[in-house]
């Protein structure tokens, strides 16, 4: 395994992602972890991120430097680097010009991370501080106009600096150059496979539960779903799956849901209609927040109520993923201001005093699924855009009732079938209708009309944090249109949203 220390750079995710695309595990952790926790993972080699810090400014993140005697080879970039150079004895100070973006790099010596590559190549530069002078041992490997020191090492030590980012695509060789540390330097192989990970995970998972139960609320997004096929596989009818029908799904979602887990994979499933409560709770309730609390709470109490129904249940299993665990404890992250309150079953363990299983909480997305394909989950739900907790709900604006919601999903439908007719249901982070609690008029035949109107949010994403709005074809838009206005009673106009996040976001509500 790899071990990435985590100064705070935006890219951390990215240099893990990379990683991992050569079948090498890795795991991010805090500088924090100390020398006694790197030596208990026994790591083949170090990364040191970049971050945002100066080395000298008070508080800069620093590892033990101990790890410099582990005799692991480590790989400083950027601010890594910087700190590598600064422990081992070396000068930083900060530079004269600051360098920020596509630089041309030329390398001294094709060897070590630049084995194989051309001595004159671009790379992505994003720094104020600069290496003076390398510690004792190094040797400069590669400069750019700039930046005198663009990359060092001691290869006697196998301690490698590169001031530029080699994880973002703008290196066009950083691949390369990080395959070179891993399977050259390292000496890394590349055992990393979800078939790997399954058998792993599910030795794991039995000798963690034992023979005792496990609950799990299945939403049917990618994310529970690929746990509880997982946990399925592990320990079979131990696991108890609570399905919350809450009225708030799209056409057939939760009919799905019966079939695949109950009859397909035949796993126990709980599945609680509780449509009726959710719409009465739910009447007359316009303002955002609290149609979120209130789908929050009795969702809650649903589950809750059909788990105690279960005798001996001592775990609860949740869908956590890789980047919550990293950004929940980032070296920088501070808590931010809530936009939205998010739904889950994050406070049901506390109340409900039962163990946390996480099995996919060191994976990424992309990761999840390969691993849900490779556990038999049909391709249309290893697919699925994310959908939010609170449903529907949140895409109806000002009051929740059948009527709307009946309106919705058939716009829904529509709206999907055409996006994946064009191939674009896998490039779109997400795409839905939301339904506007305003009329306008409008004439259909001879008649006048004055009916609902509806809006498209179509965004492309990585993570949700930031989203653009997607250009979708006008042939397509206009197709879309055309079709909800036929086709759907109640709608006679349609409208795209071109707002981006920040500082619109995702969801309308
Ligand atoms: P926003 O609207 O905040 O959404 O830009 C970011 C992403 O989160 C999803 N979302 C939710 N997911 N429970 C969830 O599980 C929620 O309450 C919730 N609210 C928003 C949203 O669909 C988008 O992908």
């Amino acid at each position: 395994m790899i071990l990435i220390i985590d100064f705070g750079s935006q890219y951390n995710q990215l240099i893990a992602r990379r990683v991992r695309e050569h079948h090498i595990y890795c795991q991010i952790e805090p500088p924090r972890i100390g020398l006694a926790g790197i030596e208990a993972l026994s790591p083949e080699g170090i990364i040191l991120s970049g971050g945002p810090a100066s080395i000298y400014a008070k508080n800069s993140p620093r590892v033990d430097p101990g790890i410099f005697d582990l005799g692991i080879p480590i790989l400083g970039i950027c601010y890594g680097m910087q700190y590598m150079v600064d422990a081992l004895g070396g000068e930083v100070k900060q530079a004269e010009k600051r360098e920020y973006g596509l630089v041309e790099l030329h390398i001294k010596k094709a060897t070590g991370v630049f084995s194989e590559i051309e001595k004159k190549t671009e790379c992505w530069m994003s720094h104020g501080d600069t290496i003076a002078r390398v510690p004792r041992g190094f040797r400069i490997t590669a400069s750019t106009s700039n930046t005198r020191v663009a990359a060092a090492e001691n290869a006697a030590k196998k301690f490698y600096g590169l001031q530029f980012h080699p994880e973002v695509v703008h290196t066009p060789k950083g691949k390369r150059m990080l395959r070179n540390f891993l399977l050259g330097i390292c000496g890394c192989s590349k055992t990393w496979t979800m078939k790997a990970f399954i058998k792993e995970s599910v030795q794991d998972i039995r000798s963690y539960v034992g023979y005792k139960k496990v609950i799990l609320g299945l939403s049917g997004g990618v994310d529970s779903s690929v746990t509880a096929i997982l946990l399925h596989k592990a320990i079979g009818k131990q696991l108890t799956c609570i399905f919350v029908d809450n009225g708030l799904l799209r056409e057939g979602e939760a009919e799905q849901v019966k079939g695949l887990f109950r009859k397909h994979f035949e796993v126990n499933l709980k599945f609680v209609s509780a449509r009726k409560q959710f719409l009465r709770e739910l009447k007359s309730v316009s303002d955002p927040e609290k149609k979120r609390k209130i789908i929050g709470r009795i969702f809650i109490e649903a589950f809750e109520k059909e788990a105690d129904k279960l005798q001996g249940v001592e775990f609860l299993a949740q869908g956590t993923l890789y980047p919550d665990i990293i950004e929940s404890r980032s070296a920088f992250g501070g808590p931010s201001a809530v936009i939205k309150s998010h739904h889950n079953v994050g406070g049901l363990p506390k109340k409900m005093k039962l163990k946390l299983i996480e099995p996919l909480k060191h994976l990424f997305k992309d990761e999840v699924r390969v691993l849900g394909k490779e556990l038999g989950l049909p391709e249309n739900l290893v697919w699925r855009q994310p959908f939010p907790g609170p449903g529907l709900a949140i895409r109806i604006i000002g009051d929740v009732t059948e009527a709307r919601l009946s309106i919705l999903r058939k716009v829904d439908v529509i709206l999907l079938e055409e996006i994946r007719t064009m191939g674009l249901y896998k490039n779109l982070w997400q795409s839905f209708a939301v339904l506007l609690p305003l009329k306008s008029v409008g004439i259909m035949g001879d008649q006048r009309t004055y009916e609902h109107i509806v809006a498209i949010r179509a965004v492309t994403s990585t993570d949700a944090m930031t989203a653009d709005w997607a250009k979708l074809p006008h042939s397509l838009l206009g197709r879309i249109s055309n079709r909800i206005i036929n086709e759907v009673r109640g709608v006679n106009r349609v409208v795209y949203d071109i707002s981006s996040k920040p500082p619109s976001t995702i969801e309308w509500e």
